[in-house]
């Protein structure tokens, strides 16, 4: 039976409460609160043309050096809405890192996601994370970004999911049921969550069988967690030893051995993915080349692993928080009982969807959706120059009053008929994006995430290890809990 050593338990706490960060420095709540009153000097982003009746985007710097980042990594989604309510939703974050304009509400993201002439390119993403992510579906534009995903949706269709879904729930019984600890308080389900993505990418995305070679397995999942932190780094030059140097050297690991793991897979017949992205092919037989397969597979494996161990994360919290909703979703659950799952047997979990839908939308795995513009532009009546950074906010629009009544009220409910909050606005509820750029992976994900909470509810009842405790999530890049979320697991059968 699997148990948590004291003395990790301790080190890992202290790491989590004393490593500096802007969410735990001394004074950091103070100085958040004064910031939010401050008014710093505006200045317009460019001014738009004479004969036009368009108006400047207004904004301000924040602070020296760091710019907006303390309200921005401490308040998240509760920040962009004080900027939405005192600076409306277009401004101008003058950052000395990353300046861009905040594009907040659904009628922004109606712009930027349907994209109808072609104005936004996701070059901003590629500013952001391109060293480590190069030529990743979500960072390829227009045509060349066409023809790629016609080729990846391929990979993407039902009869590819079903031999996917057998694959995830493999690995997911396996693990909870002899990884996970019971029926203690010391329990964090957070890294626990993310250890399992991580286990079930090694089998169904790279075709390791659980078990089997593991040293292989994790100096790799090692490498990709390195990568995906350097996205995140604040000091942005490859310079040892710093995170984005280590995040460059992880890159560098990853091609070598999706390098090797293609020349293997080619002409396979497996059902991962890796090797299914090998055979893929568009109607008109286009098919993939080594390279693009490898620059694939290390995006894919990022854009599938923090966002589903997110949402399964705070499904579970939500769960534990509400019991009532915890015995309705267990109900369907037993009804299914603990033989395999597929796709039919998952999609009869309707509870458990309207509980994703609304943890996704309190906690969106995927708070923003960054663009440049490639043109100069009109958004909303403003005037935006061409090659400005333009990001808008789902994780905020999944709070706006207007779209969701009592919108910090866990009510999964909304998204039944006849409510159906999220159909208030085609582009109030996109926490898998919109438009062209739309998860590809989204069906993927869900029936992942299905099957981690179907197996976790048939095995144990879900307790909040410190009732009434207020969640407090590090939002600097996809909302983590701040403590790990300790979540205490009774045994049920
Ligand atoms: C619950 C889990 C997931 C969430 C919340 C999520 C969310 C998103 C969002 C919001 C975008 C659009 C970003 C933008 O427009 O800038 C996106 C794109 C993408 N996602 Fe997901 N995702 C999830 C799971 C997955 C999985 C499991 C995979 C792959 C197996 C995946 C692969 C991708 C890819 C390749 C793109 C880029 C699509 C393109 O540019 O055409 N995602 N995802």
């Amino acid at each position: 039976m699997a148990t948590i050593s004291t003395p990790d338990y301790l080190i890992d706490q202290a790491k989590r409460r004393f490593t500096p960060s802007i969410n735990n420095f001394p004074g950091m709540g103070t100085l958040e609160r004064r910031l939010l009153r401050t008014e710093f000097p505006q200045r317009a982003l460019a001014q738009p043309p004479a004969d036009s009746d368009l108006k400047p985007v207004m904004g301000d710097k924040g602070l020296p050096v760091l710019g907006h980042m303390v309200e921005m990594f401490r308040g998240g989604p509760e920040f962009l809405m004080h900027l939405y309510n005192t600076k409306g939703p277009v401004s101008f974050a003058d950052s000395p890192v990353l300046p861009a304009v905040t594009a907040l509400g659904p009628d922004a993201a109606q712009a930027l996601y349907s994209n109808r002439n072609k104005e936004y390119s996701q070059q901003m993403w590629t500013q952001v994370i391109g060293p480590f992510f190069h030529r990743g579906l979500m960072l390829l534009d227009f045509d060349e970004h066409m023809f790629h995903r016609r080729i990846m949706q391929e990979a993407f269709v039902r009869t590819r999911l079903v031999g996917y879904t057998e694959q995830v729930d493999t690995v997911v019984s396996k693990v909870i049921a002899n990884d996970w600890v019971a029926n203690d308080p010391r329990f964090l389900l957070y890294p626990a969550m993310k250890q399992m993505t991580l286990d079930i990418a090694s089998m169904v995305f790279m075709g390791h069988e659980p078990g089997t070679d593991h040293e292989l397995v994790t100096k790799v999942n090692n490498a990709f967690t390195t990568t995906v932190r350097a996205g995140n780094a604040i000091i942005r030059t490859g310079v040892p030893p710093f995170t984005w140097w280590r995040g460059l050297q992880a890159r560098k690991l990853l091609e070598n051995y999706f390098e090797a793991r293609v020349s293997e897979k080619r002409g396979s017949e497996g059902n991962d993915l890796l090797s299914v992205l090998c055979r893929t092919e568009d109607e008109d037989g286009n098919t993939f080349s080594d390279a693009d397969i490898v620059n694939h597979m290390i995006f894919l494996m990022m854009a599938a692993h923090d966002t589903s161990t997110s949402t399964a994360t705070t499904m579970a919290y939500y769960l534990a928080e509400n019991p009532e909703w915890q015995d309705r979703c267990r109900d369907e659950s037993d009804r299914l009982g603990d033989g395999p799952v597929d796709i039919e047997s998952l999609e009869k979990l309707e509870s458990l969807d309207l509980v994703m839908n609304e943890s996704m939308r309190l906690v969106s795995p995927v708070q923003w959706a960054m663009r440049r513009t490639v043109r100069d532009t009109e958004l909303l009546g403003h005037y935006i120059p061409s090659g400005t950074n333009v990001v808008t906010y789902p994780g905020m629009t999944h709070r706006l009053p207007e779209i969701w009544t009592d919108p910090m009220t866990f009510d999964p409910e909304r998204f039944a008929e006849p409510r159906s909050e999220h159909k208030t606005h085609r582009f109030g509820f996109t926490p898998f994006g919109g438009g062209s750029h739309k998860c590809i992976g989204m069906l993927f994900g869900q029936l992942e995430v299905k099957t981690i909470m179907h197996r976790l509810l048939r095995k144990y009842r879900l307790e909040p290890a410190h009732p009434g405790r207020t969640q407090v999530w590090d939002y600097g890049g996809m909302p983590v809990p701040m403590d790990g979320m300790p979540i205490v697991l009774r045994t049920l059968r």
